[in-house]
């Protein structure tokens, strides 16, 4: 399949129309987007990243208006926090309305719905008239995409097109809530941080997987988030070993001398680098990547939980 490249929505909301899959820029990572209510196109999105069929994938709106499309209720929970942050690097998973295929939801009950917060995403997401399913567009695995180009890699020959635009803003995936219950459950940390949705409902709890059981989120099953290279996370006191083929990444610098070294001014920009420094380790065909840990609060909560996750053989 030749993929196409274009900074046209319009031309690029063409292919969703035909049954296509597009990948696009949100404000997190990049996007696969496929017609929510086209079976046989999200289809072609999990062969495309060669994903596990038991993944449920997100669905992408371009107004709170279509939310209605795609859930049978809007808890008070989910009405509180669309008021409070919509467009947002927020999922919401409610009860999925019955023209949703199972397909897009892995045989879930539940569908995860957000709006993003970037223009090119909503002006794709309008030109294309219809919500749209989106998982990360990296392959299965592979860290997320936070440029066209790292989508390109992985997936060039295997989707239609890409709808090029900036580098993402924020660079992690979005924060993933539960809202079907009176307790809102957060399955995967986000830029809207725990301490956020607790402003606008206090209940907000970070899910554990009970002791024995699946997770919630199949997604938390799979592997992620990962280089060919090792992780090795170390606090900002522990040396690292000097070492041609290592890389460090961190808030300070490391103690001893190292190929390559990204120093971040802030947590903020950590995660905005992070994936985009993992996937050029791989290209210099570095070996082991030490991470500097970070405090789990605010935004260091989801770059904990990628790096640790990243870390996992
Ligand atoms: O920021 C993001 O969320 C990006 C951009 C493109 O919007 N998308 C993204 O999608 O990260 P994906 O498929 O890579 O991750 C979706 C996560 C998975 O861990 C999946 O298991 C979980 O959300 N998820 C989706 N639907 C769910 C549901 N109904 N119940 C529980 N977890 C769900
Ligand atoms: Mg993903």
């Amino acid at each position: 399949m030749k993929t196409i490249l274009t900074t046209s929505p319009a031309e690029a909301a063409d292919f969703i129309r035909r049954g296509g899959i597009v990948a696009f820029p949100t404000e997190t990572v990049y996007g696969l987007g496929a017609n929510v209510f086209d079976g046989r196109a999200i289809a072609k999105v999990f062969t495309a990243k060669r994903r596990p069929n038991d993944n449920p994938l997100i669905a992408h709106v371009g107004s709170v208006e279509q939310i209605k499309l795609l859930v049978s209720e809007i808890t008070p929970t989910a009405q509180k926090f669309i008021e409070a942050f919509f467009p947002a690097p927020l999922t919401l998973v409610l009860p999925k309305a019955a023209p949703v295929p199972f397909i897009a939801t892995a045989n879930l009950e539940t569908i995860g719905v957000r709006m993003p917060k970037n223009e090119s995403a909503l002006e794709f997401l309008r030109a294309s008239g219809t919500p749209l399913v989106a998982p990360s567009a990296n392959l299965s695995g592979r860290p997320s995409p936070t440029t066209w180009q790292a989508v390109y890699e992985d997936l060039n020959g295997r989707i239609d097109c890409i709808l090029q635009g900036a580098t993402t803003e924020i660079g992690l995936e979005s924060t993933v809530v539960d809202c079907t219950s009176g307790v809102p459950l957060i399955l995967r940390a986000g830029a809207i941080t725990l301490e956020q949705l607790q402003t606008i409902e206090p209940k907000t709890r970070i899910y554990q997987v009970p002791k024995g059981e699946q997770p919630k989120s199949p997604g938390l099953r799979h592997r992620h988030y990962s280089p060919r290279a090792k992780v090795v996370l170390m606090s900002s006191k522990f040396k690292v070993q000097s070492s041609k083929s290592s890389s460090f990444i961190g808030l300070n610098e490391p103690n001893e001398k190292i190929e390559l070294i990204k120093i971040c001014a802030s947590v903020e920009e950590y995660a905005h680098e992070l994936f985009n420094f993992f996937r050029e380790c791989d290209r210099k065909n570095i070996k082991t990547i030490y991470c500097e840990t970070v405090e789990e609060k605010g935004i260091g909560l989801a770059l904990m939980d990628r790096l640790k996750r990243a870390s996992e053989d």
